[in-house]
């Protein structure tokens, strides 16, 4: 893997293979499964891989959040050479955001505005919208991959990419959860050994949404409340649980298809969020099923 800092140097290498198809995987770094399942895929569709790593500071709306947030470039560049990722793209602030930088790439507050928006304020999708479009534009790739953990984050890119006319497919790779269920994130490791346990209470409080809705409940109101109570019992903060149209993000007033499922927590000093789309036809899965025989 080749390490470049600057966008004229990612320019000019990637001049060489344009007829190729590029894929882009934008990360910031401190590596997990669930960025590897992005490279893997990036690798598997797309003869040139470009792995951005950059911390983008704007969408951090705590400072405590953007200084404790973790670093290990070494260690990436190791991980992504193991996957034969071609570039890793590294820059410096300064390169992303000169002196005099002045736009801002903004997504409709019903998008935006709810959730994750509602959480962090504004300003995050804002800052994401504005960090992918210049990646984008500095890239050019054919294909870009995101996870779904972060599923605002990516139905928010795709209504960008739609409205904008960007002629850049956009994957969105299922979450990969750890033995547990914890849904991998950069945010993990800086978990004690006891919040690590408590966690676990966010991937329960989906799984729980999921048995009520098997069990027939259509009313959102009582599963939230049992979820509530779910994640307060099991010592970590709630900021939210909705069940939420798949597409547009409202909450729904009654279970009738497709729902996603969404939820925000505190565990300590670290902020974690996951979600599963469920639906009131679905069966629970074979390995759902031999879960519940050794665990419920
Ligand atoms: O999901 C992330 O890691 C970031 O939000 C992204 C897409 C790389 C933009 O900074």
């Amino acid at each position: 893997v080749r390490t470049i800092r600057t966008v004229a140097e990612l320019r000019a290498a990637l001049a060489a293979h344009r007829g190729l198809r590029i894929g882009l995987v934008p990360t910031m770094g401190a590596f997990h499964d669930g960025h590897l399942a992005l490279m893997r895929r990036a690798r598997a569709d797309t003869d040139v891989v470009v792995v951005s790593l950059f911390v983008n500071p704007s969408q951090f709306n705590e400072r405590a959040d953007l200084d404790r947030y973790p670093h290990d470039e070494a260690r990436d560049g190791a991980l992504a050479a193991d996957l034969g990722v071609d570039y890793l793209f590294a820059p410096a602030v300064t390169e992303v955001y000169p002196d005099g930088f002045a736009t801002t790439v903004t997504v409709d507050a019903r998008l935006t505005g709810v959730l994750e928006g509602a959480q962090r304020g504004r300003t995050h999708f804002d800052a994401v919208t504005t960090v992918v479009s210049k990646l984008f534009n500095m890239v050019g790739p054919d294909i870009a991959y995101f996870g779904q953990k972060d599923a605002q984050q990516a139905l928010v890119i795709r209504r960008m990419v739609q409205d904008l006319n960007l002629a850049i497919g956009i994957v969105v790779v299922p979450t990969v959860r750890d033995h547990d269920g914890l849904a991998m994130s950069s945010r993990n490791m800086l978990l004690s050994g006891t919040e690590r346990q408590r966690a676990t209470a966010l991937h329960r409080a989906l799984r729980l949404a999921r048995h009520a809705i098997d069990a027939g409940e259509r009313d959102p109101n009582p599963i939230k409340a049992r979820v509530y109570a779910e994640l307060t019992g099991s010592g970590v903060e709630p900021q939210y649980f909705e069940l939420v149209e798949p597409d547009t993000l409202v909450p729904v007033q009654r279970i009738n298809g497709e729902v996603l499922a969404v939820v925000a927590a505190r565990v300590g000093a670290t902020r974690l969020i996951d979600n599963e789309t469920l639906s009131p036809s679905d069966r629970p899965s074979s390995q759902e099923q031999i879960e519940c025989v050794t665990r419920c």
